[in-house]
Formats: structure tokens, sequence, C-alpha cells
């Protein structure tokens, strides 16, 4: 197909070429972040899965690096997590780099043993740049379940252990080591709790501080069963006890109700502070997305929170202070008072395809931001008074004809209560993310409009004032 380069993202990473899904073994070590990601370095659709890599002081501007690893005798290298072996458990090295990974044998998948997917370790002693596949690999044996992946480990401290977090069919299962060789299974999670439309994938548990108390966050991507169709990714909020995780709740919730962030798990290494990212399309109409010679992005980076609302504990997702820096001045418009249509054309010139719109309002009420173009393409994105729940409109946005799962208007619902809402939207060439009321409601989707959108404009059909709109340029200094 063509180049499609006005599609190219500036400061959401992908691949210069080919096919990428999950972001994997995602750690910061020496000031540097580490993304390696699902990828096929021979074609623009998925295939046999490789690791590759890239590096970034930010989380914004990204280097493409060597391929880190590379299909082999026991198979395809699935998604996985990577640690800094800092007490030198595994016998690896002092500070190596250890990828903890699936593999994925398709020569046993067809004779249907149920026994080809196996945890398998690698480490590097370079950061990152060369990598060595453990000699006695697996180090995790399937016992017969056909879906049995995407390992996250993660030093528990109390314990003074590895816990690997491993999606299992349809549940997830824990498991403990000394060394990162040797597992112990120490119990099973979700069976009959949270959404089941799907496989369990690329799962992530992690704690977080709410008022000083410690919560443990359980991250799950299911595929099919999102909410508004296909991938997505589920969570949970509880405790873990070093053995057992007990969710506060029995129901999931979604970390993002949007169609395009799957798979998405947080970095090692970052300490207290939980940084998210995940994989921007959705199984539905990956491998049918309209760009070349790359398929598929990055989410931008997110921090993670919790927050309280009524009874409920949930998630809070927010562009990193890395993002917010990329903004160029920015223009506020103050007191919008919009009945029916405003047209923000001959004060914002719309330059470029990254930008940033925060809007704030003390009256929340029915009203959309309208990104259109000469072609009559626009993308909507609001809320919905009566239904209470924000959206995201893609349905006029541009090419969509690649899938019949992919034009649509998507809502998420509205978990803030009270009146006064904020809400901050990053745009890229192809992708919004939204995030409402402190990043309590986030929305991801991608669109490929003929033209660039140019103009803006807010639309309301009960009325509303806009307190304030701010427009700011994301990057000049990206291509
Ligand atoms: C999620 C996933 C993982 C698997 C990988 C294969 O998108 O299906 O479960 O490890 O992709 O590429």
């Amino acid at each position: 197909p063509p180049a499609t380069p006005q599609y190219r993202p500036a400061y959401h990473f992908t691949p210069a070429a080919h096919w990428m899904n999950d972001p994997n073994g995602m750690v910061y070590h020496k000031g540097t972040y580490h993304l390696f990601f699902q990828h096929y370095p021979e074609g623009m659709e998925w295939g046999p899965m490789h690791w590759g890599h890239a590096t970034s002081p930010d989380m914004v501007s990204w280097k493409e690096q060597p391929i880190a690893l590379f299909p082999d005798s026991l198979g395809m290298i699935f998604s996985g997590s990577a640690v800094i072996d800092a007490n030198n458990t595994a016998g690896f090295g002092k500070d190596a780099m250890v990828a903890i990974f699936t593999h994925h044998d398709q020569v046993a998948e067809k004779k249907g043993t149920n026994k080809h997917q196996n945890q398998s370790l690698a480490y590097s002693l370079d950061e990152g740049k060369t990598w060595k596949k453990y000699a006695q690999n697996p180090v995790l044996k399937n016992p017969g379940i056909p879906d049995f992946r995407d390992p996250k480990v993660s030093w528990h401290e109390a314990s003074k252990k590895w816990v690997m977090t491993l999606a299992t069919k349809d549940r997830i299962t824990f498991f403990a080591s000394p060394n990162l060789k040797d597992w112990t299974k120490l119990s099973e999670f979700g069976e009959k709790l949270g959404a089941h439309g799907g496989v369990w994938e690329c799962p992530d548990l992690f704690p977080l501080t709410l008022n000083g108390k410690t919560h443990w966050v359980l991250l799950v991507s299911i595929n099919p069963g999102g909410p508004n169709g296909g991938s997505a990714t589920q969570y949970f909020v509880g405790q873990f006890d070093g053995k057992t995780f007990t969710p506060q709740t029995t129901t999931q919730k979604w970390i993002d109700w949007g169609k395009d962030d799957y798979a998405g798990v947080t970095f090692a290494g970052t300490g207290a502070r939980k940084i998210f990212l995940g994989w921007m399309s959705n199984w539905e109409y990956a491998n049918q997305a309209p760009t070349s010679p790359w398929r598929s992005a990055m989410t931008a980076p997110r921090d993670l929170a919790l927050k309280q609302v009524g009874s409920e504990i949930y998630l809070t997702s927010t562009p990193t202070p890395e993002v917010a820096k990329l903004a160029q001045p920015a223009q506020t418009l103050k007191n919008l008072t919009v009945k029916s249509e405003l047209g923000l054309s001959d004060k914002v010139k719309m330059t470029s395809p990254q930008f940033q719109l925060k809007l704030s309002t003390k009256q929340l009420q029915d009203f959309a931001v309208v990104l259109s173009n000469a072609g009559g393409e626009e993308l909507v994105i609001g809320y919905d008074k009566k239904a209470n729940q924000y959206f995201i409109d893609r349905t006029k946005a541009g090419l969509s004809s690649f899938s019949d799962k992919f034009s649509g208007r998507h809502p998420g619902p509205r978990l803030a209560t009270g009146p006064a809402a904020d809400l901050t939207l990053l745009f890229d060439a192809t992708s919004v993310e939204l995030f409402a009321d402190g990043g309590l409601t986030t929305m991801t989707e991608i669109f490929f409009p003929k033209q660039p959108f140019t103009q803006l404009k807010l639309r309301s059909a009960t009325g509303i004032t806009v307190d304030a709109l701010t427009y700011a340029k994301l990057g000049n200094t990206l291509k």
C-alpha cells in the first residue's frame, strides 16, 4: 500500500515500519525508559512475534533500537515483562535486565497439546542492547491450559520474592519465585468475577496509596468483551497479601472506555509512581488499519492514581508531566457561551495535528468539541447529560470502510459527581485521548481523516458556558 506519512504520530511511539501490538517489558533504568513491543518485522500484519525495542528519556520522544528477542526453537516471543535484578537473585549478574515472556510454540499448538504457551527468560547485561536467552527455558511449564501467557513480574517487598501475574484463560494465576527461575503457584483469581466476554490477557498487579492506605490494582485485558466492543482493559481494586488477591468489589471497572487502548501495563523501576501505556488499537480491526509502512502506535504515557467516589475506589489516568512539557505557549479563551454552535476557527488556528485542548465548566451540560475539515469530515467529542456519558463519535471522521467494526459513537460513563467538570484532550495525527474529571473517565480512539482537521467549534443542544478553553500545540520540535 502507498505510504501514509500524514497518519504518522509525532509523540506516540510507532515503529518506523511493520506490525506492532502490545507494549512489553516496560522498565525504567538509569534515566532511560525502555519499551519493548510485540513486533513482526517482516510484515504489516500480525505474524511471528519478536520483541522490538525503543528507548526514551521522557516517553514522548522515542528512539527505535535493534530487535531485542527473536523467535527460536521454543516458539515465538509473546508478551511479557522486564525487571532489573538488583540483587542478582537469578545469577545472571547484578542489575541484569531480565525479560520474562511467553514462548508460543506454533507446532505444538497445531498438535493440540494445550501446552504450547510456556514462560521463559532472557537477560541483558548491557542495558537492553544485547540479549541472551536462558539455557534452561522454559522456567514455568504449561500444565495444559491453552491460554497461559503474558507474565508480569514484580518484586513483592513484604514477602521478599518475585510475584508473577499470569493470564490463564478465564482467570489470573499468581506464582512466586525467589530467583525468577523456580516458580510456585500461589492462587487464582477471577473465574467467576469481572468481565468474561473473551479471553483474559496481559495482566498487571501493583500497589497505589490513597490517603495513606495501600491498595492493590489488578489490570486484566480482555479480548473480545470490551465495553464498546473488541479489546479493552478491566481492573479491580483490592488487597494482595503476597498470596491472594481479594477485590473490594466483584464487578470490573474499565481503565479506558474508548475502543483503542489495549494490553496496557505499567513500567517497572519507577518506585511509587505507576506509569501506564497501552497499544492504541483493537483486535477487531488492527490488521486492517489504513497506515503504511507501519501499523499501530502506543497511547501517551499516563500517571495512574486512586480516587474515591462514594464507596468505590477508581483508577485515574492523567497524561504524565512529560507530555505536558510538549505544550507550546497556550491560547486561552474565557467565558464561552455556547448556544447550539460556536465556531472558534477565527480565534484558534489549528496548524498542527498535534495539540492539546483543555476545557472547564462550573455547570456541566450537553456539549461537544467538533474538529472538522473542508471535506466535511468531523470528529465529535463530548458529553451527553441525559445519559451522563462522555463520548467520542468518529462516524464521520474519515476512513472507516476497512472494517465494519470501526465507525461509530462510543460512550463512557461520567464517574465524577457534581456540576463542575474538566476535560483534557490530546490529539495526534490519528488519535484522541480524553481525560475527564481528573482522569476518572478516560477514552482513547483512533481516526483517519482524508485531510487534516483544521476547524474547531463547540456545540451544545442545551447551552453551556465553558469557563476556559485552552489550546496548545504539542511539540514543534518533534517531526
Ligand atoms: C494481546 C496478545 C497477548 C499475546 C500477544 C501476541 O494483544 O494476544 O495475549 O501475548 O498479543 O502477540
